[in-house]
């Protein structure tokens, strides 16, 4: 029997049935916020970034239509800036660096991607606007509370610092609209966290 190659389409299933939204926003203290940068890791680290949007999109052969993936870069040479990952639309994506280090420096030089918004906007504002669309927002820390004792509701929203972690002002005011929730004492790398997160959604019998 002939089996058909994957092809790029293999990624774009329709997205009409969702029901559930998922968002992570990520705080990256320094990422750059212009294109001008050699590579990821030298640009206030949006290597970890890539990462964290890795694991927060991809399973193997697809995408996960049902995630919005927040970013919210505090480096130079003009912060704050919020990007907005669209998993609905999301298009002409890989999971090699190279493609997501294009994708950067062409929307942070003025660009634009399929799936992916720009707007000046702090941690902070952000914060404010999930909460007032009523999301139920839980800040991940290792001291909070433990995730298996937490019910997620239908539309959960994921706060998590980068490899510095989140800054305590902007962890206050979060906690001000959510919940702190805890994977366990040991420190896991962002990404790990945003894995372990969507493994935790994928075994709900609701999450297609
Ligand atoms: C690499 S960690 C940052 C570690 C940093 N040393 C700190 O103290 O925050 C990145 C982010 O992952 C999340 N995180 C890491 N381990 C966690 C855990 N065991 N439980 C909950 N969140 C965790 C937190 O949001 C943290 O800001």
């Amino acid at each position: 029997m002939k089996t058909k190659a994957a092809t790029a389409l293999d990624f774009y299933p329709d997205t009409s049935t969702l029901k559930h939204m998922i968002e992570f926003v990520l705080l990256s203290r320094k990422g750059r916020t212009d294109g001008n940068f050699r590579n990821l890791r030298e640009a206030g680290r949006l290597d970890v970034v890539h990462e964290c949007l890795l694991l927060g999109f991809f399973t193997s052969g697809a995408i996960r239509r049902d995630v919005v993936f927040h970013v919210i870069l505090g480096g130079p040479p003009r912060p704050p800036v919020h990007l907005t990952f669209d998993g609905r639309s999301l298009t002409d994506v890989r999971t090699d660096e190279r493609t997501w280090e294009d994708i950067f420096r062409k929307v942070l030089s003025g660009g634009s991607h399929p799936g992916v918004e720009l707007r000046r906007e702090s941690f902070q504002e952000l914060v404010k606007e999930l909460a007032r669309k009523e999301r139920d927002m839980f800040i991940l820390e290792e001291k909070g509370e433990n995730i298996s004792d937490i019910e997620f509701g239908n539309n959960p929203v994921f706060v998590l610092g980068d490899h510095v972690g989140l800054p305590r002002k902007d962890e206050k005011f979060a906690l001000r609209y959510g919940t702190k929730i805890s994977l366990g004492r040991k420190p896991y790398l962002a990404a790990t966290c945003v894995d372990i997160i969507n493994y935790l959604l994928d075994l709900r019998a609701t999450r297609k």
